[in-house]
């Protein structure tokens, strides 16, 4: 008889979806997870030229072309002040399949991965698909991970934990104290430490510092892509980054449920990684000025929201029936149990939307605070 695995009966389409379902055409969307800037032109043009060229017509390697992998390399030496081999790399189809091949490689069915709640969608998901447990893990009233959590909730199942700064959906950044905190747990209880770092340019302020920077096993696999830094989500194009011997085990996986990341978008990505930076800083400054805009207008409707210091999130706590709401007067958000049960309370507002756009937004939200208050 024909039948469906476990696995993919224990998981299913993600919240955030119903709720764009949800919505009326001519809703406001800050329901999305991607910035609405350009991808930067030279990105573009790099993949326009390899087509043209016929350069993109063919498999890359299974990791990725070399001149992708060594501009990855150079990115971490710039940006993250750590040694990377370009050997150890695999270009993915976005930070999706990289979360994908790192669960996949480290999980046994049984084992336990420690979550944050609320999280990103797919750290669930992804577990369970490798037959794992996700073990959902509370944050801290400010909404960053405590590592103090992370650590009590390890046990002889626990195959390993994510930590994800700055985070979808809270906005948190972990401070450098806690991330190196990471980095110990991770050498002291041989857990694996699964660094989720793909808005980790996207920060108001402070610095991300990547776990991997301070590890003294290799415990530490990082995540990264460019969907999120360079405006770049339908390209498709992520990485994975660890010691050879699990990157060898992870390309295993993306071998055989992937091949290799689709070759115009390793050309663009080359072109992003190693071009002008200057389109990620006028990206942040313009997502900061949004964050305050929305932040100030919240707070005007008694709403309080931990300060977001990074990623386009903002997670307010909000009163019963808001979230419907909200929704049901034409402004799509998230509901926080989306992303776990200790979402629940919270909305998720993405402001990757303009400040004119987050100020119509903002008036309806109000609209609403006072219909449920
Ligand atoms: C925390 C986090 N990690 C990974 C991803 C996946 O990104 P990509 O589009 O590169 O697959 C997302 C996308 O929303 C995300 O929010």
């Amino acid at each position: 008889m024909t039948g469906f695995s476990r696995r993919i009966e224990e998981i299913s389409i993600s919240g955030i979806r119903e709720v764009f379902e949800a919505a009326g055409e001519d809703a406001i969307n800050l329901g999305l997870g991607q910035p609405d800037f350009p991808t930067p032109e030279h990105a573009r043009r790099a993949a326009v030229d390899a087509v043209e060229a016929g350069r993109a017509d063919g498999y890359t390697s299974n990791k990725g072309t070399r001149a992708l992998r060594e501009a990855i390399a150079a990115k971490h030496d710039r940006d993250n002040g750590f040694a990377v081999d370009p050997e150890d790399v695999i270009a993915t189809a976005g930070g999706s399949e990289a979360l994908h091949v790192a669960l996949e490689a480290h999980v046994d069915p049984g084992e336990e991965v420690l979550v944050p709640d609320p999280g990103f969608v797919s750290y669930d998901a992804l577990t369970r698909l490798a037959g794992g447990t996700p073990v959902p893990v509370k944050l801290r009233e400010d909404l960053t991970l405590p590592p103090e959590a992370v650590e009590e909730a390890i046990t002889e199942d626990t195959a390993a934990f994510v930590v994800n700064s700055p985070a979808n959906p809270t906005g948190a950044v972990g401070s450098e104290a806690d991330m190196r905190e990471f980095a110990r747990i991770a050498d002291e209880h041989d857990v694996l430490c699964l660094s989720d770092e793909v808005y980790e340019r996207i920060t108001f302020g402070r610095d991300h510092h990547s776990p991997l920077t301070d590890a003294e096993s290799d415990n530490v696999v990082v995540v990264n892509a460019c969907s999120k830094t360079y405006s770049m989500t339908g390209w498709r194009l992520g990485w994975v980054t660890g010691s050879t011997r699990r990157v060898e085990r992870m390309l295993r996986a993306h071998q055989y449920v992937q091949a290799c990341a689709s070759a115009p978008a390793q050309y663009a990505a080359t072109a992003a990684l190693s071009g002008p930076q200057d389109v990620v800083d006028e990206m942040v400054t313009a997502f900061e000025r949004r964050r305050d805009v929305l932040l100030d207008g919240l707070a005007d409707m008694g709403l309080e929201t931990p300060t977001p210091q990074g990623a386009f999130y903002a997670m307010p706590r909000v009163p019963e029936g808001w979230v419907e709401e909200t929704i049901d007067r034409g402004v799509v958000v998230v509901p926080g149990e989306a992303f776990g049960a200790g979402g629940a309370g919270h909305a998720r507002i993405s402001y990757a939307a303009g400040i004119e756009t987050l100020k119509e937004a903002l008036e309806v939200m109000g609209a609403a605070t006072d219909a449920v208050r």
